[in-house]
C-alpha cells in the first residue's frame, strides 16, 4: 500500500512540474457546476483544458491518426502536452449506420481493420480514459463529413433524414454506452447551432431563436429537451449547451438560462475564430487595415478641416451675414436627409451581412440603426418640407433666387437686411453692430453654406472613423466585446452565473488576433478546447476565402489542418509558441501574460509567424 502511494507520487511528479492541467483522479467524478466553475465531487475546481480530437465526425468516421499512429500513442501525446481532456466528435449518420471503418483510416490499427465506426469510437475514448483524460462527446453533425458553414443546413438540431428524436435517442444511447466510465464527464449536445437559409432543398429560412418557444427554431428548449432525457440516462453527465450563432452568441442567455431537471448541469459552450470578429471582415472585404483608416482618415480630416477653416475665413471677409433662418433649416434638412439616407443603406447592407451569420446578432446590433436613420431621414424630410413654405416674410424660392434681386435693383438689399435681422432676433444678437449687413446673400453664399455643413458633416464621420479604427483594434475593446457576447455569463453571483467552455478556437499565426484572445482566456480564466490536435485531415470540401463552400476538385484527399497542432506525422509539435502558450492556460489562474514580441500591428497582422517546415504530407 505504501510502495504504492509512493510509487504513484513519484510517477506523477514530472507531469506536475513539467505543468499542465490538472488530472482528475478517477475517485473525484463526478462532475458538477458550482458559480462559473466545474467542480469535481469535493468541490474542487476542474478546468477543462481540452484539445478537439477529430474525425469520427468525418466521412472516415474514425478518428485521425489511427492512420499513422497506434491509438495509445496518439493519446500519449495529447496527454504529454499537458491536456487534460478531450472533445471528440461524430455525427448521426455514423451513430445510425454504423458502417464499416476503411482500411486506409486504421491502417497503424490494424485490430480495427474490418471494424465499425463505433468499434473505433470505443476504442478511442477507452485509450482517453486509460490515460486519465476526460472525454467530452460532441455531437458534431447529422450527416458525416464537414461542418459548419452557414450555408450548410446542419445548423439546426434537425435536418431531413434525422428528426429531433433521432438525434436525442443518439444521444441518449452514446451516454448509455459510456455510463460505467466516469472519464466520459459530459455530453456536447450539438455543435455550433446556427440559421437556416433559404435553401431549395430544405426550404425557406428559419432564424434560430433562444426561449420564444417555438418547437422548430426554439434551441434553449431543444436543448432542454435532450439534456433532460440525457440525465434521465445518466444524472452525473454535464450538459454542454451550444451558443447560437456557431457559439458566438450567448447573450439571450443572460435572461432566460437553461433550467434542467437536476441543478449544477449545465455548461455553455463558446467558439471563436478569426472570422467571428466581424469589423475584421469588413476592412478585409474592402481590402484595407485598421492602419490604413487610421491615416486615411486622419488626413481626410484635416483636408476637411482646412476646407471649413477657408470657408469661415472668406465668410467673414464677406461681412459676417447670417444665413437666413429658412435657408439654413431647408439646408440642414435636406443634407440630414441626404446623409440619412447614405448610413441608411449602410446600416441595411450591414444588417443583411450580419444576418447570413446570425440573425439574432444582427437583430440586436444592425436593426436597431436601420431604424435610427429612417427616422433621422423623416426627421430631415420633414425639416425641409416645413421651413420651405413661405412664412411672413419670404418663401425659401424666393431666398435662393435672392441675387437676382440683388442685381436687379439695390433696394432689394434692403429685403435682403429684413431677413438677417430677423436671424439675428433669434440669436439674440446684441452685436448686429460688429456685422456688415449691408452686402447681400447671393448665389455664391448659399453654395458656400452648403460646403459648410456638408465639410462639418464629412468631418464629424473622420473623427468617427479615426476614433473606431484607433479604438477597435485595442484589447480593451476586444475584451468588451467578449464579455458583451459571452464573458458575462462569468460574472459570479448572477442569476445566470455558469461557466462557458470555449469548446474550439484556432489559429495559425502568432499575431495579434492570437494574442488579444489568449489575453482574454487567460484573464477570465476560461475553460477551453483548442481546435485541433489533427494535423492533417481527410476531407471533402474547404470553406473558402469568400466564404462559401466548395467540394475539392477530384473528390476527398488528406490535406494540412491549419490550425493543428501536430504535423502530418502526429507526433511534431508544428509551432512551439502555439503549444507555450496553450500551456500557459491550462493551470487555473492562467499563467500566460501578454508577451510584447514587436510586431503587433493591425488585428489582421501576422507578422510574427515562423513557417512550419515539417514534413509534408
Ligand atoms: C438507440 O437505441 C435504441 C434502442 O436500442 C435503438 O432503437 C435506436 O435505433 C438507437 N438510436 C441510435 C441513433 O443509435
Amino acid at each position: 500500500m505504501v510502495f504504492r502511494f509512493w510509487l504513484c507520487l513519484f510517477l506523477q511528479l514530472p507531469t506536475s512540474l513539467l505543468g499542465g492541467a490538472a488530472l482528475v483522479p478517477r475517485e473525484r467524478f463526478p462532475l458538477r457546476v458550482e458559480g462559473r466553475f466545474i467542480v469535481d465531487r469535493l468541490g474542487e475546481r476542474v478546468k477543462w483544458a481540452c484539445v478537439n480530437w477529430y474525425g469520427p465526425e468525418s466521412i472516415s468516421f474514425t478518428f485521425g491518426g489511427l492512420e499513422k499512429r497506434p491509438v495509445e500513442d496518439v493519446v500519449k501525446r495529447i496527454s504529454d502536452l499537458g491536456f487534460n481532456c478531450v472533445r471528440v466528435a461524430y455525427s448521426l449518420e455514423a451513430h445510425v449506420r454504423n458502417p464499416t471503418l476503411e482500411e486506409q483510416f486504421v491502417k497503424a490499427n490494424r485490430f480495427l481493420i474490418g471494424k465499425t465506426f463505433l468499434d473505433g469510437f470505443d476504442a478511442g475514448i477507452e485509450a482517453l480514459s486509460n490515460a486519465g483524460l476526460m472525454v467530452i462527446i460532441d455531437q458534431h453533425v447529422s450527416r458525416a463529413g464537414y461542418c459548419c458553414h452557414w450555408s450548410q443546413d446542419e445548423g439546426l438540431w434537425y435536418v431531413p433524414g434525422y428528426p429531433e428524436e433521432t438525434w436525442i435517442q443518439s444521444l441518449v444511447n452514446m451516454t448509455k454506452r459510456y455510463k460505467g466510465n466516469p472519464f466520459v464527464v459530459g455530453m456536447d449536445l450539438r455543435n455550433e447551432v446556427h440559421d437556416l437559409h433559404s435553401n431549395p432543398k430544405w426550404g425557406s429560412g428559419l432564424m434560430m431563436t433562444w426561449g420564444d418557444g417555438n418547437p422548430k427554431t426554439d434551441w434553449a428548449a431543444a436543448a432542454t429537451r435532450a439534456g433532460n432525457r440525457v440525465l434521465a440516462e445518466n444524472q452525473d453527465m454535464l450538459i454542454v449547451v451550444m451558443a447560437l450563432c456557431f457559439g458566438m452568441e450567448l447573450r439571450p442567455m443572460r435572461s432566460q438560462p437553461i433550467s434542467l431537471d437536476l441543478p449544477n448541469r449545465v455548461v455553455y459552450q463558446t467558439h471563436n475564430y478569426i472570422e467571428y470578429q466581424f469589423w475584421n471582415l469588413i476592412t478585409r472585404d474592402l481590402g484595407i487595415s485598421f492602419s490604413t483608416l487610421r491615416i486615411a482618415t486622419l488626413i481626410s480630416g484635416v483636408f476637411f478641416a482646412a476646407i471649413l477653416s477657408f470657408l469661415l475665413r472668406s465668410w467673414r471677409r464677406t461681412g459676417r451675414a447670417y444665413p437666413p433662418r429658412q435657408l439654413l433649416l431647408v439646408s440642414l434638412g435636406a443634407w440630414l436627409t441626404v446623409f440619412s439616407c447614405l448610413f441608411l443603406g449602410v446600416a441595411f447592407a450591414a444588417y443583411k451581412a450580419a444576418c447570413t451569420y446570425c440573425e439574432w446578432g444582427a437583430q440586436q446590433d444592425f436593426l436597431p440603426w436601420v431604424y435610427f436613420w429612417s427616422l433621422t431621414a423623416v426627421v430631415g424630410l420633414v425639416l425641409v418640407v416645413v421651413s420651405w413654405r413661405p412664412s411672413g416674410t419670404a418663401s425659401v424660392a424666393e431666398l435662393l433666387q435672392v441675387d437676382k434681386y440683388v442685381m436687379q435693383s439695390d433696394e432689394s438689399c434692403d429685403e435682403e437686411t429684413d431677413l438677417f435681422q430677423k436671424s439675428d432676433d433669434r440669436g439674440g444678437g446684441s452685436s448686429g453692430s460688429e456685422r456688415d449687413i449691408t452686402k447681400p446673400w447671393d448665389t455664391g453664399l448659399v453654395i458656400r453654406l452648403q460646403c459648410f455643413i456638408v465639410s462639418v458633416i464629412l468631418l464629424v464621420m473622420c473623427g468617427v472613423g479615426l476614433f473606431a479604427a484607433i479604438v477597435v483594434d485595442t484589447y480593451w475593446f476586444y475584451e468588451r466585446w467578449l464579455d458583451k457576447q459571452w464573458g458575462f455569463a462569468l460574472e459570479e453571483g448572477q442569476p445566470f452565473t455558469a461557466p462557458v467552455w470555449m469548446g474550439e478556437f484556432g489559429y495559425l499565426n502568432h499575431g495579434p488576433f492570437w494574442l488579444m484572445f489568449m489575453r482574454y482566456l487567460s484573464s477570465r480564466d476560461v475553460d477551453f478546447a483548442y481546435w485541433a490536435i489533427n494535423g492533417i485531415k481527410y476531407s471533402e470540401g474547404f470553406n473558402g476565402a469568400d466564404g462559401v463552400y466548395r467540394p475539392l476538385p477530384g473528390g476527398a484527399r488528406w490535406v494540412v489542418e491549419l490550425y493543428g497542432i501536430l504535423g502530418p506525422d502526429w507526433q511534431t509539435v508544428k509551432k512551439a509558441w502555439m503549444v507555450r502558450d496553450l500551456q500557459a492556460l491550462m493551470d487555473s489562474p492562467s499563467r500566460w501574460l501578454p508577451t510584447d514580441i514587436g510586431c503587433v500591428t493591425d488585428f489582421l497582422g501576422h507578422f510574427c509567424d515562423v513557417p512550419f517546415r515539417g514534413p509534408d504530407v
